[in-house]
């Protein structure tokens, strides 16, 4: 047989097989670090060995320790699956091995992520014109579209940022909302702003930016100023009011980023764009392909309104790099913080393509609908307490007004198996987040969880009573 196909074929074998029996396992590991030391380790191979079986072998020992986030009872985090035609072109991704830096290296990939840029435009309705990076997820997201912002509040007060980088530059002022999700501080420390350097604004109960205390903040003040708005609170799933915000901005010269990572994903569908109203107003963008889209890892998108910052802070040439005209097609390098780089198109295009607009709208009120019934069904029950407003695809559950037995509830959980999620504090309280971001997760899924989650913490008050 020819070595190639033998070796794929397993691959391919395996992974049907793999995804096939998710329904049916755990979804947490089962197995202990020490285990999976013990069957991985050893010492730095002398000699190699047959390919067949290194990819057998290393099936063998790792799928202990693989947890089954592609099925549909994963609920940790904010983790979507991978779409079976997404998750075949990231094969080809593999297999055509393009860098996808420059449009010479591989010109397929560059003209798939101009067209995949065109088509997310389009679904998250954000304005015409806008750039676009492909990265490896909202953090380098944030990084991508907040050095754009920084290259362009600094040009405007005539400071040459390529030239003189940012020391002695004059001080950017950072608000963000009080619950900004912890990637927009490590983007900011990234790009030379520090912890004291952020003004968090504060928030309402559901963790949304308050637009009166921004105004507040920027009242009086001038000079270089970026702010920082979030669609999809990373616990409550709530949205700041980006139309407010953007109102409070207009004619001071700020620019405003929105952190979408998977919030931005409610303007594809149409019960819940009213969410994202305003958000075509502002300056920046960043969101997953991982997250509601359920393209694999890893896949964050940065957008920009201003092309021409977000080429200046990005972009590089050298003598030795055959670049293409910018007019003529797209040299991907120039537009993200990567030089080589994997050809991140293709599972994009793909779960479009697969999808089309009426399903990736489809899918996402799936989810969302899937989390308002788990909070009908765990809030219905005596001593269940939903923390949030559910608005998208995150619920928050209190078990018996108590720290302990909600996190003992969460550990419980996550030890049966039946479904995994994790635990977060809200408003000073302990939760469990119940987070449905998968287009694999079924109303059966979510029944079964659910009971899952009660007998848990039934058993859990019973042992603590
Ligand atoms: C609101 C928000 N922003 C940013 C991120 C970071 O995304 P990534 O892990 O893709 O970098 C997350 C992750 O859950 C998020 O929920």
């Amino acid at each position: 047989m020819d070595p190639l196909k033998e070796l794929f074929g397993l691959t391919a074998d395996y992974a049907a097989q793999f995804l096939g029996s998710l329904d049916d396992r755990p979804v947490g590991s089962k197995a202990t670090v020490e285990e999976l030391r013990a069957d991985l380790g050893g010492p730095l191979p002398m000699q190699g060995s047959d390919d067949v079986q290194v990819i057998a072998d290393l099936i063998a020992a790792a799928e202990p320790g693989v947890t089954a986030i592609p099925g549909g009872r994963y609920f940790g985090f904010v983790i979507g699956g991978a779409l079976p035609a997404a998750l075949a072109a990231d094969w080809l991704t593999s297999t055509w091995d393009q860098n996808a830096g420059l449009y010479v290296t591989g010109p397929s990939a560059a003209v798939v992520e101009e067209v995949a840029l065109e088509w997310l435009r389009e679904l998250l309705h954000l304005p015409e014109g806008v750039s676009a990076g492909f990265v490896t997820g909202c953090q380098m997201a944030h990084v991508t579209a907040l050095a754009a912002a920084r290259h362009h509040v600094l040009e405007k007060v005539g400071w040459d940022l390529l030239s003189d980088g940012l020391q002695g530059a004059p001080r950017i002022r950072v608000l963000v909302g009080e619950h900004r999700h912890v990637t927009i501080d490590r983007a900011l420390r990234y790009l030379g702003i520090g912890a004291r350097q952020i003004e968090p604004v504060a928030a309402d109960e559901q963790g949304r930016l308050r637009p009166e205390a921004l105004r507040a903040a920027l009242a009086g003040a001038g000079g270089p100023t970026i702010v920082c708005a979030q669609a999809g609170d990373v616990n409550s799933g709530c949205f700041d009011p980006l139309n407010e915000i953007a109102d409070a901005l207009d004619g001071s010269g700020a620019w405003l980023h929105v952190d979408g990572a998977f919030g931005l994903w409610a303007s594809t569908a149409p019960r819940f764009r009213h969410l994202t109203a305003g958000v075509e107003r502002a300056d920046s963008w960043a969101t997953d392909g991982h997250k509601l889209l359920n393209v694999p890892y890893d896949s964050g998108i940065a957008f920009c309104a201003h092309p021409g910052s977000h080429r200046a802070a990005m972009s590089v040439s050298a003598s030795y790099l055959e670049q293409t005209d910018p007019d003529a097609a797209r040299d991907q390098l120039d537009w993200t913080p990567e030089f080589s780089r994997r050809a991140r198109g293709f599972p994009i295009y793909a779960a479009i393509r697969a999808l089309g607009r009426e399903g990736i709208a489809a899918m996402v009120e799936r989810c969302c609908d899937h989390a308002a019934r788990f909070g009908e069904l765990l809030g219905a029950e005596p001593g269940v307490e939903i923390l949030n407003e559910v608005v998208l695809n995150q619920v928050l559950v209190r078990f018996r007004g108590d720290d302990e037995v909600t996190r003992a509830t969460i550990a419980a959980v996550q030890d049966e198996g039946t479904c995994w999620l994790s635990g977060t504090v809200w408003q000073g309280k302990a939760a469990m987040r119940i987070s449905v971001s998968s287009w694999q997760t079924s109303a059966e899924d979510v029944e079964r969880s659910a009971t899952a989650i009660l007998e848990a913490a039934a058993a859990v008050s019973g042992s603590l009573r």
